[in-house]
């Protein structure tokens, strides 16, 4: 496994500028990641609110994005999606219709299309190509913010189009894993498997001990404050689902008990519908009205 990573273009000395901005409805961390050597900079998983019971959308957790990115007088180049999220409606094409920049999430995300584009019944106007996207990643794919060459490595488990984006000495690891005591995120959607999220939870802990890595979700457990960055290294020794070397069968056993007593997240319904539209709202219907579908019996 580290002969893996080593063939990917890490370089440690390079520690770029990270602001983190928390959203307290989905518990969802997004980041603000800058070169030090330019104005240049990447929004990783950003967030746009949602009163599902009002069935209302604002923008008040991206435009915060938008007026620190504004006022600090960045550039915007990328947009990345760590996956298809099922807790938060992605603010990507907001952010970008006010700032420019790519948005960029892994290729799998054709898999996820084809599996939810069949679950909400969608017609053959939803492409299953990942065309709504600006770019689609590979494992090891490279790409610049500024003068930094970010990599992209594949970690499906979670889900299979899962990618953990790693910039110099900071990793961004989307749901592949929690704060040491939060463990690791169910594995149990369509598309997701235990033990493939043991291998890429394995293939993050094969990046240099130093990593800093940076959580997507944090629930403060057993009462902490929220929390959101670690290292390599803690997650080594403490993670306490994967930590001190547990097991492939000691992981997949616990993960899969855990998952059947998990309820749906309660934006899983909206959450879908937008994000494998890479952020899009549904088609506006003839009156220009935009609706979700709730599919009965079918998660
Ligand atoms: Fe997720």
């Amino acid at each position: 496994m580290k002969d893996f990573v080593a063939q990917y273009p890490v370089d440690t000395n390079l520690k770029p500028e990270i602001t983190a901005f928390f959203d307290a409805d989905s518990n969802t961390i997004s980041y603000v990641v800058k070169d030090p050597s330019s104005t240049a900079c990447a929004v990783i998983d950003s967030v746009m609110d949602i009163d599902y019971a009002a069935g209302r959308i604002s923008s008040d957790h991206a435009d915060k994005i938008i007026a620190y990115i504004e006022d600090t007088g960045l550039t915007l180049e990328w947009l990345i999606e760590t996956h298809v999220h099922a807790d938060h409606l992605s603010a990507a094409p907001y952010i970008q219709q006010k700032l420019g920049g790519k948005i960029g999430i892994g290729e799998q995300i054709t898999m996820v299309q084809e599996t939810f584009g069949k679950i909400f019944n969608e017609g053959t106007e939803f492409q299953r190509d990942g065309s709504q996207f600006d770019a689609l990643f590979k494992d090891g794919d490279t790409y610049q913010i500024g003068n930094m060459t970010a990599v992209a490595l594949h970690t499906p488990g979670h889900t299979p189009a899962c990618m953990t984006h790693v910039v110099g000495d900071a990793g961004f690891v989307g749901d592949t894993l929690f704060m040491p005591d939060g463990g690791s995120a169910r594995a149990d959607f369509p598309g997701g498997d235990a033990g493939e999220l043991y291998d890429s939870i394995q293939k993050v802990l094969a990046l240099p001990d130093e990593t800093r890595l940076f959580m997507c979700h944090d629930y403060g457990p057993n009462g902490r404050d929220i929390e959101w960055e670690t290292t390599v290294a803690e997650e080594k020794a403490h993670n306490i689902h994967v930590g001190g070397g547990k097991t492939k069968e000691e992981f997949v056993a616990f993960r899969t008990q855990r998952d059947a007593q998990l309820a749906m997240p309660r934006l899983i319904i909206p959450s879908l519908q937008v994000n494998m539209r890479a952020g899009e709202m549904p088609p506006a219907d003839d009156q220009g009205d935009v609706f979700f579908k709730v599919p009965i019996n079918k998660l």
